[in-house]
């Protein structure tokens, strides 16, 4: 079962937050979509941590569900001022775009690796699996812009095996109970298949 979309209206701006429904879907958007509930009063932060059960977030993402523990209903005023768009996702555009934010996210797995596969004591911020999903997504984002298309059908195989490589790194950081040696086999494929695709299809442009 699919999580169905969650609609609101909120005075006169309607919002819609959607999870997409799937495996495929990144683990972690689904609690920010909890998040994002109650804090416009459609759940209780109760209703918003059986919603994440319920989305399948693995019980690991201790910081996520404190998230929506903690999240207060706004006030109207703070509904109304807030913008009327509201991305369920902030999606570049462009592949440059999109490996920007994989770089970003590739760096920040590199801090939590650094620090054995935890999260980094001068970065608390990082949700290891969090990352590992941004990085799968932006490379999924990269894939969307159409000038990649020329790039042919080896870039895609290629794009896509990364994309599994880094969905299998979340699945184990979001699980828990991986060691330092099983998460280390799981990330040097990732780490391999951003070297193997640009040598392939990036660098022999002259960039
Ligand atoms: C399937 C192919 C593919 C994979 C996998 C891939 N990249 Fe890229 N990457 C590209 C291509 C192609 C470009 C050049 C885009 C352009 O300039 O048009 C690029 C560009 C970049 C850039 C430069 C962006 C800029 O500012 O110009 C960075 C940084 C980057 N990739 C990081 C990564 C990291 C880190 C990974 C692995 C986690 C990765 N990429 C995986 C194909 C790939």
């Amino acid at each position: 079962m699919g999580v169905a979309p969650l609609d609101a209206a909120v005075g006169s701006k309607p919002r819609v937050i959607s999870v997409s429904p799937g495996q495929s879907a990144p683990l972690s958007r689904k609690p920010a979509a909890a998040a994002a509930a109650v804090t416009l009063g459609m759940m209780t932060p109760e209703q918003g941590e059986a919603f994440m059960r319920r989305a399948g977030t693995a019980e690991s993402y201790a910081g996520l569900y404190a998230c929506v523990r903690e999240a207060t209903a706004a006030t109207a005023e703070e509904l109304a001022a807030a913008p009327g768009e509201f991305p369920a996702v902030r999606k570049p555009r462009g592949i440059v775009a999109a490996m920007v934010e994989v770089d970003l996210a590739y760096e920040h797995l590199g801090a939590i690796r650094a620090a054995g596969w935890k999260v980094p004591a001068d970065h608390p911020d990082l949700v290891p699996a969090a990352e590992a999903g941004r990085l799968a997504d932006h490379l999924r984002y990269s894939g969307e812009d159409g000038a990649v298309k020329s790039l042919g059908a080896d870039f895609e195989r290629r794009l896509r095996a990364s994309i599994e490589r880094a969905t299998a790194l979340e699945g184990a950081l979001a699980a828990g109970g991986a060691g330092p040696e099983r998460l280390e086999a799981l990330w040097k494929p990732v780490a391999a298949s951003c070297k193997e695709c640009h040598a392939a299809h990036r660098d022999v442009r002259g960039k």
